[in-house]
C-alpha cells in the first residue's frame, strides 16, 4: 500500500461540498463506481457484523418515488449512482451464528475455538436487546460506512450529496426493507456536478429580511430581457437587410 499524501487528503476534503445540482448526463466511469462500492463492502462494524443493507438503486421508476418520498429532491433522479443505506433491525441469534460461520470459514479455525468470540457477540447484542438500544447501535455502524463511501469519492474526484431528508417509512416500503429485517437510514447520491451552486441558508442569511435585493434583482431581469428582445429584433433587421446570411443547419 503507498500512503497518499496529507495535502492530497486535506485538498480532497478542502474541495468536497454536498451537491445540490448533478449533470444527469455523466455517468460515473464503471471502474470508480468499483473502487467506491468496494469502501462499503470493506467498511468495519462493530464485532465485524456488517449490519447493513445497501441498495443501488438503477430503475428510473424507482427514483421517481424515492425522490417523491424525499421532498421531490432532485438528486436521486439526476445522479449517476444513489445508494440507499438500511441497518439491520432487531438483530437476533441467526445474525450471530452467521457471523461465527463466516469467521471460522474464513480464518480457517473452528466455530469451538470461538468461544470467547461468539460468548462476546452474544453478551453485547443480549445487552442492547435488553436495554432496547441494539437497533440505534446498528444504524450507528451504517454511518461509518456513509463516511468511508465519503472519504473515498473525496479523494476519487466524485460529487456526491448524502441524503436523510426523506421519510424512512416510504422508502422502506418502496424498497421492499422490513421483510428482509432491515430499515433505511439514509442514502447517497453520486455523480458529476453540473456547476457549484451556492450555499442557499449562507446567502439568504447573508442578505437578511430586507426586499433591496430581490428588488434589484427583478430590475436586472426587466433590463436584462428588454436588451435581449433588442438583440434579437436587431438580428432580425440585419437578416431582413442581408446583411447576415441565414442558413438550414444539416
Ligand atoms: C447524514 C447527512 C444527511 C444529509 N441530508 C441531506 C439531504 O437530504 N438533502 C441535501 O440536499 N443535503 C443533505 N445533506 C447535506 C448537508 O446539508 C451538508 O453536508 C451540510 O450543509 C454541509 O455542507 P457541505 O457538505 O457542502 O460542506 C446531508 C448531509 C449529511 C451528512
Amino acid at each position: 500500500m503507498t500512503p497518499v499524501s496529507t495535502h492530497s487528503v486535506n485538498d480532497a476534503l478542502q474541495w468536497r461540498y454536498a451537491t445540490k445540482k448533478f449533470d444527469s448526463s455523466r455517468k460515473i466511469p464503471p471502474v470508480v463506481w468499483a473502487a467506491l462500492e468496494q469502501t462499503l463492502v470493506l467498511s468495519p462494524s462493530t464485532m465485524g457484523l456488517q449490519p447493513w443493507v445497501f441498495t443501488v438503486v438503477e430503475d428510473p421508476a424507482v427514483r421517481e418515488k424515492l425522490s417523491a418520498a424525499a421532498s421531490g429532491q432532485r438528486q436521486p433522479l439526476d445522479c449517476s449512482h444513489f445508494v440507499v443505506l438500511a441497518g439491520r433491525k432487531g438483530l437476533d441469534k441467526k445474525d450471530i451464528e452467521r457471523q461465527l460461520a463466516r469467521t471460522a470459514e474464513v480464518r480457517g479455525v473452528t466455530q469451538e475455538s470461538l468461544k470467547g468470540f461468539a460468548a462476546m457477540l452474544e453478551g453485547g447484542t443480549e445487552k442492547g436487546r435488553s436495554d432496547g438500544t441494539l437497533d440505534a447501535w446498528m444504524a450507528r455502524q451504517v454511518y461509518i460506512a456513509l463516511g468511508m463511501f465519503i472519504m473515498a469519492a473525496s479523494v476519487l474526484g466524485v460529487d456526491t450529496c448524502p441524503m436523510e431528508g426523506f421519510e424512512p417509512p416510504k422508502f422502506d416500503e418502496i424498497l421492499g426493507l422490513p421483510a428482509r429485517g432491515y430499515g433505511a437510514l439514509c442514502a447517497w447520491a453520486l455523480a458529476r456536478a453540473h456547476a457549484r451552486t451556492g450555499d442557499a441558508v449562507a446567502i439568504s442569511s447573508y442578505l437578511g429580511g430586507s426586499d433591496k435585493f430581490d428588488r434589484a434583482m427583478a430590475r436586472f431581469s426587466a433590463a436584462y430581457a428588454a436588451t435581449n428582445a433588442e438583440d434579437f429584433e436587431r438580428l432580425h433587421s440585419a437578416i431582413r437587410a442581408g446583411e447576415v446570411e441565414v442558413g438550414r443547419a444539416r
